[in-house]
């Protein structure tokens, strides 16, 4: 009965205690009910796109910055451009298949915070996502590309480091492929159909994102404080993997070969350790996300990036 209040357990229903975050929630429930879109019925799929046109900004290609973009005439690089769009809307496929189902899993779980009904909105928008992605790369591209990225390992985590991890991998993930949708989608030099996908696509994110970044706000201190020293380490790990994973998979080989160019796996390990590209990763493509982790006491290294 002499129960100490700092021994009390601090699980994840406190964060239902910060009016802050609660009404940040009715705001995002209210922003997905007023600007919903029945995205099925209308987007109008065209018969076919240019060979000939962007279908990514050039700043995005993963040559970008280097002697082998030098190497490579326009035309070369608007074939690239097609295929590494095909393989960055691939990854969106399956890293949305992953995040549906794992969002899925924690709908009425006893200790989830009240986010469930705004989870039930993030499923929605991904389902959509997901099905634009897959059929934009059926029809376009005829395929989809798979990175064989074998999700990082699933340690054991407790309860709260596992909640705040899932929702960690989501947010990274979704800061990565935000940053193709906001500059393609922005790019007048763009393929206007795809353009357009990239807009649709971010006009969603922009409230997971914001979504991710209040959760994970507001999870990282109960989970670091119900971990043990040996998790906090581990998980802090397991998010430095996942981005490293995340961003070997923009460097598909099958895109190279896609596009014409020889040696692609030659390619992808000369491009991951080229200086221009590490820089790119660190100060261009993760800038965002890095800074946010770090903000909240999550330091993830940019020198093995
Ligand atoms: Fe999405
Ligand atoms: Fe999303």
């Amino acid at each position: 009965m002499h129960s100490h209040a700092a021994e009390m357990p601090v699980d994840l229903k406190q964060i239902d205690n910060d009016p802050n975050f609660s009404s940040r929630m009715d705001k995002l429930v209210q922003l997905s009910r007023d600007r919903h879109v029945n995205t099925f019925a209308q987007i109008e799929w065209p018969d076919t796109l240019s060979d000939t046109a962007w279908w990514l900004s050039p700043e995005l290609l993963s040559v970008h910055g280097t002697e082998f973009a030098d190497s490579l005439t326009e035309a070369q690089l608007k074939r690239l451009s097609k295929w590494e769009c095909i393989n960055a809307f691939s990854l969106n496929v399956e890293g949305e298949r992953e995040l549906l189902s794992a969002l899925s899993a924690q709908l009425y779980a006893p200790d989830l915070p009240h986010i469930d009904t705004y989870i039930h909105h993030f499923i929605d928008e991904e389902n959509k996502h997901l099905w634009f992605f897959a059929e934009f790369c059926r029809r376009y591209g005829g395929k989809l590309y798979s990175s064989k990225k074998v999700g990082v390992a699933n340690e054991a985590f407790c309860r709260e480091m596992a909640f705040f991890l899932l929702f960690a991998r989501i947010y990274l993930f979704e800061e990565l492929g935000g940053h193709y949708n906001v500059v393609a989608g922005g790019d007048e030099r763009v393929e206007p159909f795809v353009r357009n996908i990239h807009q649709i696509h971010h006009a969603d994110e922009a409230r997971h994102i914001t979504f991710g970044r209040a959760i994970l706000a507001q999870a990282k201190e109960i989970a670091f404080s119900a971990a043990d020293a040996a998790q906090r380490e581990a998980a802090v790990a397991h998010l430095q993997r996942y981005l490293q994973i995340s961003v070997e998979a923009l460097y598909q080989p099958a895109m190279y070969r896609d596009s014409g160019i020889e040696g692609g796996v030659a390619l992808r390990r000369a491009l991951l350790a080229h200086p221009a590209r590490r820089e790119h990763h660190v100060f261009t493509l993760l800038k965002r996300p890095l800074k946010f982790m770090n903000d909240i006491g999550i330091r993830l290294e940019g020198s093995s990036l």
